[in-house]
Protein backbone atom coordinates (compact mmCIF):
# COMPACT_ATOMS: atom_id res chain seq x y z
CA UNK A 1 0.00 0.00 0.00
CA UNK A 2 1.39 3.37 -0.65
CA UNK A 3 2.47 4.99 2.48
CA UNK A 4 1.87 8.55 1.92
CA UNK A 5 -1.83 7.29 1.72
CA UNK A 6 -3.97 6.34 5.11
CA UNK A 7 -6.49 3.74 4.70
CA UNK A 8 -9.67 4.50 6.26
CA UNK A 9 -11.86 1.96 7.94
CA UNK A 10 -15.18 1.77 7.55
CA UNK A 11 -17.96 1.36 10.27
CA UNK A 12 -19.98 0.09 8.18
CA UNK A 13 -18.12 -3.79 7.54
CA UNK A 14 -18.90 -6.09 4.82
CA UNK A 15 -20.01 -8.69 7.73
CA UNK A 16 -22.74 -6.20 8.83
CA UNK A 17 -23.51 -5.47 5.09
CA UNK A 18 -23.56 -9.21 4.41
CA UNK A 19 -25.98 -9.39 7.48
CA UNK A 20 -28.38 -6.61 6.56
CA UNK A 21 -28.01 -8.80 3.18
CA UNK A 22 -28.92 -12.41 4.40
CA UNK A 23 -26.38 -13.75 1.96
CA UNK A 24 -22.30 -13.34 1.93
CA UNK A 25 -20.78 -11.32 -0.97
CA UNK A 26 -18.06 -12.84 -3.50
CA UNK A 27 -17.56 -12.92 -7.41
CA UNK A 28 -18.52 -15.17 -9.62
CA UNK A 29 -15.77 -15.04 -12.19
CA UNK A 30 -16.09 -16.35 -15.87
CA UNK A 31 -13.55 -17.15 -18.09
CA UNK A 32 -13.88 -18.62 -21.58
CA UNK A 33 -13.68 -17.48 -25.36
CA UNK A 34 -15.39 -14.80 -26.80
CA UNK A 35 -19.05 -16.38 -27.80
CA UNK A 36 -18.77 -19.13 -25.17
CA UNK A 37 -21.78 -17.92 -23.59
CA UNK A 38 -20.42 -16.21 -20.27
CA UNK A 39 -22.28 -12.95 -20.06
CA UNK A 40 -25.34 -14.77 -21.19
CA UNK A 41 -24.80 -17.54 -18.31
CA UNK A 42 -23.74 -14.75 -16.18
CA UNK A 43 -27.07 -12.72 -16.62
CA UNK A 44 -29.08 -15.52 -16.20
CA UNK A 45 -27.46 -16.73 -12.84
CA UNK A 46 -27.60 -12.56 -11.51
CA UNK A 47 -31.71 -13.11 -12.28
CA UNK A 48 -31.85 -16.10 -10.15
CA UNK A 49 -29.79 -14.86 -7.39
CA UNK A 50 -31.78 -11.27 -7.41
CA UNK A 51 -35.33 -13.52 -7.10
CA UNK A 52 -34.04 -14.92 -4.28
CA UNK A 53 -33.18 -11.30 -2.92
CA UNK A 54 -29.71 -11.01 -3.43
CA UNK A 55 -27.80 -8.24 -3.66
CA UNK A 56 -25.66 -8.51 -7.65
CA UNK A 57 -24.26 -6.74 -10.53
CA UNK A 58 -22.47 -8.10 -13.40
CA UNK A 59 -19.36 -6.45 -14.91
CA UNK A 60 -19.46 -7.47 -18.59
CA UNK A 61 -16.13 -7.46 -20.95
CA UNK A 62 -18.39 -5.51 -23.80
CA UNK A 63 -20.26 -3.10 -21.68
CA UNK A 64 -17.33 -1.82 -19.59
CA UNK A 65 -14.58 -1.70 -22.68
CA UNK A 66 -17.56 1.12 -23.47
CA UNK A 67 -16.25 2.99 -19.77
CA UNK A 68 -14.15 2.17 -17.23
CA UNK A 69 -11.78 1.03 -19.52
CA UNK A 70 -12.50 2.48 -23.13
CA UNK A 71 -8.76 3.19 -22.99
CA UNK A 72 -7.67 -0.35 -23.33
CA UNK A 73 -7.23 -2.49 -26.50
CA UNK A 74 -6.25 -6.35 -26.71
CA UNK A 75 -2.73 -6.00 -26.17
CA UNK A 76 -1.03 -8.57 -23.51
CA UNK A 77 -0.46 -5.50 -21.09
CA UNK A 78 -4.04 -3.63 -21.84
CA UNK A 79 -6.16 -7.47 -20.96
CA UNK A 80 -3.81 -7.14 -18.20
CA UNK A 81 -4.83 -3.95 -16.99
CA UNK A 82 -8.52 -4.83 -18.08
CA UNK A 83 -8.88 -7.74 -15.46
CA UNK A 84 -6.96 -6.01 -13.15
CA UNK A 85 -8.61 -3.20 -12.78
CA UNK A 86 -11.85 -5.24 -13.10
CA UNK A 87 -10.43 -7.27 -9.79
CA UNK A 88 -10.13 -4.34 -7.81
CA UNK A 89 -13.90 -3.23 -9.01
CA UNK A 90 -14.76 -6.74 -7.95
CA UNK A 91 -13.12 -6.45 -4.77
CA UNK A 92 -14.68 -3.36 -3.74
CA UNK A 93 -18.46 -4.94 -4.58
CA UNK A 94 -17.90 -7.89 -2.65
CA UNK A 95 -16.17 -5.12 0.29
CA UNK A 96 -19.95 -3.68 -0.70
CA UNK A 97 -21.90 -6.88 0.38
CA UNK A 98 -22.99 -7.21 -3.31
CA UNK A 99 -22.15 -10.92 -5.42
CA UNK A 100 -20.26 -9.50 -8.46
CA UNK A 101 -20.45 -11.85 -11.48
CA UNK A 102 -17.79 -10.66 -13.97
CA UNK A 103 -17.90 -11.91 -17.65
CA UNK A 104 -14.22 -11.38 -18.96
CA UNK A 105 -12.25 -13.71 -21.65
CA UNK A 106 -9.63 -13.29 -19.55
CA UNK A 107 -7.07 -14.96 -21.39
CA UNK A 108 -4.03 -15.30 -19.23
CA UNK A 109 -3.85 -17.59 -15.78
CA UNK A 110 -1.55 -14.73 -13.89
CA UNK A 111 -4.36 -11.91 -14.63
CA UNK A 112 -6.55 -13.99 -13.30
CA UNK A 113 -4.51 -15.16 -10.49
CA UNK A 114 -3.34 -11.85 -9.49
CA UNK A 115 -7.42 -11.33 -8.73
CA UNK A 116 -7.79 -14.49 -6.94
CA UNK A 117 -4.99 -13.28 -5.01
CA UNK A 118 -6.49 -9.79 -4.12
CA UNK A 119 -9.52 -11.29 -1.93
CA UNK A 120 -9.92 -13.46 0.61
CA UNK A 121 -9.92 -17.58 0.07
CA UNK A 122 -13.19 -19.09 -1.03
CA UNK A 123 -14.56 -15.11 -2.02
CA UNK A 124 -13.01 -16.02 -5.59
CA UNK A 125 -15.14 -18.48 -7.53
CA UNK A 126 -13.39 -19.48 -11.28
CA UNK A 127 -16.23 -20.41 -13.87
CA UNK A 128 -14.61 -22.12 -16.95
CA UNK A 129 -16.63 -21.81 -19.77
CA UNK A 130 -15.00 -24.46 -21.61
CA UNK A 131 -16.92 -24.09 -25.43
CA UNK A 132 -14.42 -25.41 -28.16
CA UNK A 133 -13.33 -22.50 -30.23
CA UNK A 134 -15.24 -24.54 -33.35
CA UNK A 135 -18.61 -24.06 -31.51
CA UNK A 136 -17.41 -20.26 -30.42
CA UNK A 137 -16.57 -19.68 -34.46
CA UNK A 138 -19.85 -20.82 -35.83
CA UNK A 139 -22.04 -18.78 -33.01
CA UNK A 140 -20.02 -15.79 -34.07
CA UNK A 141 -22.78 -13.77 -32.22
CA UNK A 142 -20.92 -10.81 -33.07
CA UNK A 143 -19.33 -11.21 -36.55
CA UNK A 144 -15.80 -10.82 -34.85
CA UNK A 145 -14.38 -14.42 -35.44
CA UNK A 146 -15.05 -13.94 -39.17
CA UNK A 147 -13.37 -11.12 -39.62
CA UNK A 148 -10.37 -11.65 -37.00
CA UNK A 149 -10.13 -14.76 -40.01
CA UNK A 150 -9.71 -12.21 -42.35
CA UNK A 151 -7.17 -10.48 -40.71
CA UNK A 152 -9.24 -7.60 -39.82
CA UNK A 153 -8.58 -8.06 -36.03
CA UNK A 154 -5.55 -8.02 -34.91
CA UNK A 155 -4.84 -10.24 -31.77
CA UNK A 156 -7.87 -11.97 -31.52
CA UNK A 157 -8.31 -14.34 -28.50
CA UNK A 158 -8.06 -18.21 -30.04
CA UNK A 159 -6.84 -16.50 -33.34
CA UNK A 160 -3.93 -14.89 -33.18
CA UNK A 161 -3.70 -14.84 -29.48
CA UNK A 162 -3.63 -17.44 -27.17
CA UNK A 163 -6.52 -18.48 -24.48
CA UNK A 164 -5.04 -20.42 -21.06
CA UNK A 165 -7.57 -22.88 -19.64
CA UNK A 166 -7.53 -22.52 -16.16
CA UNK A 167 -6.06 -25.30 -13.94
CA UNK A 168 -7.92 -25.86 -11.46
CA UNK A 169 -11.18 -23.49 -11.78
CA UNK A 170 -14.10 -24.31 -8.70
CA UNK A 171 -16.06 -24.97 -11.73
CA UNK A 172 -16.12 -26.40 -15.62
CA UNK A 173 -19.77 -25.37 -17.41
CA UNK A 174 -19.67 -26.99 -20.74
CA UNK A 175 -21.98 -24.22 -22.49
CA UNK A 176 -21.98 -25.40 -25.62
CA UNK A 177 -23.14 -28.81 -24.84
CA UNK A 178 -25.65 -28.09 -21.81
CA UNK A 179 -28.64 -25.32 -21.87
CA UNK A 180 -29.11 -22.16 -20.48
CA UNK A 181 -30.98 -23.35 -17.34
CA UNK A 182 -28.90 -25.99 -16.51
CA UNK A 183 -25.68 -24.60 -16.38
CA UNK A 184 -27.17 -21.68 -14.29
CA UNK A 185 -28.88 -24.40 -12.25
CA UNK A 186 -25.11 -26.11 -11.69
CA UNK A 187 -23.82 -22.44 -10.74
CA UNK A 188 -26.62 -22.20 -8.42
CA UNK A 189 -26.49 -25.80 -6.68
CA UNK A 190 -22.82 -25.30 -6.04
CA UNK A 191 -23.17 -21.94 -4.37
CA UNK A 192 -25.92 -23.54 -1.97
CA UNK A 193 -23.55 -26.50 -1.28
CA UNK A 194 -20.34 -24.08 -0.78
CA UNK A 195 -22.74 -22.05 1.79
CA UNK A 196 -22.66 -19.04 -0.22
CA UNK A 197 -26.37 -18.74 -0.70
CA UNK A 198 -29.43 -20.25 1.93
CA UNK A 199 -31.92 -20.02 -1.28
CA UNK A 200 -32.67 -22.74 -4.00
CA UNK A 201 -33.14 -25.45 -2.01
CA UNK A 202 -36.47 -26.87 -2.96
S1 LIG B 1 -10.17 -9.54 -22.14
O1 LIG B 1 -9.28 -10.40 -22.92
O2 LIG B 1 -9.55 -8.25 -21.79
O3 LIG B 1 -10.72 -10.23 -20.95
P1 LIG B 1 -12.86 -8.67 -22.70
O4 LIG B 1 -13.68 -9.76 -22.13
O5 LIG B 1 -12.72 -7.41 -21.92
O6 LIG B 1 -11.41 -9.25 -23.10
O7 LIG B 1 -13.45 -8.26 -24.12
C1 LIG B 1 -13.74 -9.26 -25.05
C2 LIG B 1 -14.80 -8.80 -26.05
O8 LIG B 1 -14.28 -7.78 -26.87
C3 LIG B 1 -15.15 -9.96 -26.97
O9 LIG B 1 -16.30 -10.63 -26.53
C4 LIG B 1 -15.39 -9.29 -28.29
O10 LIG B 1 -16.73 -8.91 -28.41
C5 LIG B 1 -14.57 -8.02 -28.25
N1 LIG B 1 -13.26 -8.04 -28.96
C6 LIG B 1 -12.85 -7.07 -29.82
N2 LIG B 1 -11.60 -7.31 -30.25
C7 LIG B 1 -11.19 -8.47 -29.63
C8 LIG B 1 -9.97 -9.22 -29.68
N3 LIG B 1 -8.93 -8.84 -30.40
N4 LIG B 1 -9.89 -10.37 -28.93
C9 LIG B 1 -10.95 -10.74 -28.19
N5 LIG B 1 -12.12 -10.08 -28.11
C10 LIG B 1 -12.25 -8.93 -28.83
Amino acid sequence: MRNDIVWHQSLITRGRREQQNGHKSFILWFTGLSGAGKSTLAHRVEEILHEYGCKTYVFDGDNVRHGLCSDLGFSLEDRSENIRRIGEMSKLFIDAGVIALTAFISPFRQDRRLVRSLVDQGDFIEIYCNTPIEICEKRDTKGLYKRARLGEIADFTGISSPYEEPDDPEMTIFTGEDGLDVCARRIIDYLREAGKIRHGSQ
